[in-house]
């Protein structure tokens, strides 16, 4: 058998001449390849500049902001940007190792406080949001940031399905447990994505339109469910925040950013490789969030959806508020049956009805 191996800076390829197609990859041969041709070419006018100019000329010593899903790829990006203009970062992460990993070096270390949390349990949002109240004073940014993806059908200990639960509704449950601490100017950014778009719902949607049963489930589908659920609650908090000093917004990264999503299935992580030349970076992914979280450009603005940090239309059915207080009672009667004392705990959030 004859084999050729090619070295290269950046990898190593053994590839066997009979079978061409079985080609090994090492060290993210491909990946990187496709990075460098993409550093060599001018793509910054293209999308956007990177998250640290944004936020170059602003000074955050005093601010303080969670962020969940800090460890992940645009989350740490952010909460690298927003430490180093002295915005102490409380990061919100299941690992808080590899949170500490990943920050290490990058951030301004005595600017973080790490907060354990799985977004899949109800009870660890509660203890998370108890470990907060206790030492936390106000919180003048919440970034509503960590996702999966790619994930078989899964059911959490809630009786949830998984990605609508981890990306929507325990990081609202969240916010909805730290109320009492959010400064009177908090500023609230939901992650979101373009995706929400690709999602029709009946007129009234019930629990299994939401978070979907098993025979109803792709991992895109309930991707997207969860993202048009940020908008619109987006607009509903817009709405119970009307004449206070507390705004919210959606930023959309970009599309397929080369990130930690879509590592739960090779076909995802095969397909994010390829549009590596076409997308943005991490850094830039992470740009419109915290222009988002931090811009005095936003002051006095609410309920905006922003795509390369400028104000893009979300789909009609994200902007329909009727919409927003059906999917908001939804969760509120979800949680009903789930935590204990929830209507006296959250009576801030109960229904516009
Ligand atoms: N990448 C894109 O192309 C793209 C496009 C549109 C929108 N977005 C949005 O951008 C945001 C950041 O995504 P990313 O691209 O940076 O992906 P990522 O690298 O996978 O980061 C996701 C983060 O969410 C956390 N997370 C996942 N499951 C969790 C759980 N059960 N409990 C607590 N944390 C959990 C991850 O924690 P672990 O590190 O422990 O896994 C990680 O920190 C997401 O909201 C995503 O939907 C991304």
């Amino acid at each position: 058998m004859t084999y050729f191996l090619v070295s290269h800076q950046i990898g190593t390829v053994a590839i066997n001449k009979r079978n061409i197609s079985s080609v090994i990859w090492k060290d993210s041969f491909l990946e990187n390849i496709l990075k460098n041709i993409k550093r060599n070419a001018n793509y910054k006018r293209l999308f956007g500049p990177p998250a640290e100019a944004v936020v170059k000329e602003l000074d955050l010593a005093g601010k303080t902001c969670l962020i969940t899903g800090a460890s992940g790829s645009i989350g740490s990006e952010v909460t690298r940007c927003l430490s180093l203009r002295n915005c102490n970062v409380l990061m919100a992460c299941r690992n808080v190792y590899k949170a500490k990993l990943v920050t290490n070096n990058t951030c301004e270390r005595n600017h973080l406080t790490f907060y354990q949390v799985n977004l899949a349990s109800l009870a660890s949002v509660k203890t998370c949001a108890e470990n907060i109240l206790a030492n936390e004073k106000k919180i003048d940014i919440v970034i509503l940031n960590a996702a999966t993806f790619g994930l078989p059908w899964t059911i959490t200990e809630d009786g949830l399905e998984t990605i609508f639960q981890v990306n929507f509704f325990s990081q609202y449950y969240l916010l909805m447990c730290l109320d009492k601490i959010l400064s009177s100017d908090v500023r609230v950014v939901f992650t979101s994505s373009e995706s929400h778009r690709n999602i029709n719902w009946p007129l009234s949607p019930t629990l299994e339109d939401i978070s979907l049963p098993q025979d109803r489930y792709t991992s895109i589908k309930s991707y997207n469910i969860s993202k048009l659920c940020g908008l619109l609650l987006m607009h509903y908090l817009s709405y119970l925040w009307y004449e206070t000093g507390k705004s919210v917004f959606c930023a959309h990264p970009g599309s397929f950013i080369k990130s930690g999503l879509c590592r739960n299935w090779w076909a995802y992580e095969a397909l994010y490789i390829l549009m590596i030349p076409f997308s943005k970076s991490i850094t830039q992914g992470a740009s419109t969030i915290v222009y988002c979280a931090t811009s005095p450009e936003l002051k006095g603005m609410t309920a905006v959806y922003l795509n390369n940090c400028k104000r893009c239309e979300e789909s009609d059915l994200a902007k329909d508020f009727n919409m927003s207080i059906k999917i908001h009672d939804l969760v509120l009667e979800i949680l009903r049956d789930r935590v204990d004392n929830f209507d006296i705990l959250f009576k801030n959030y109960s229904s516009l009805k």
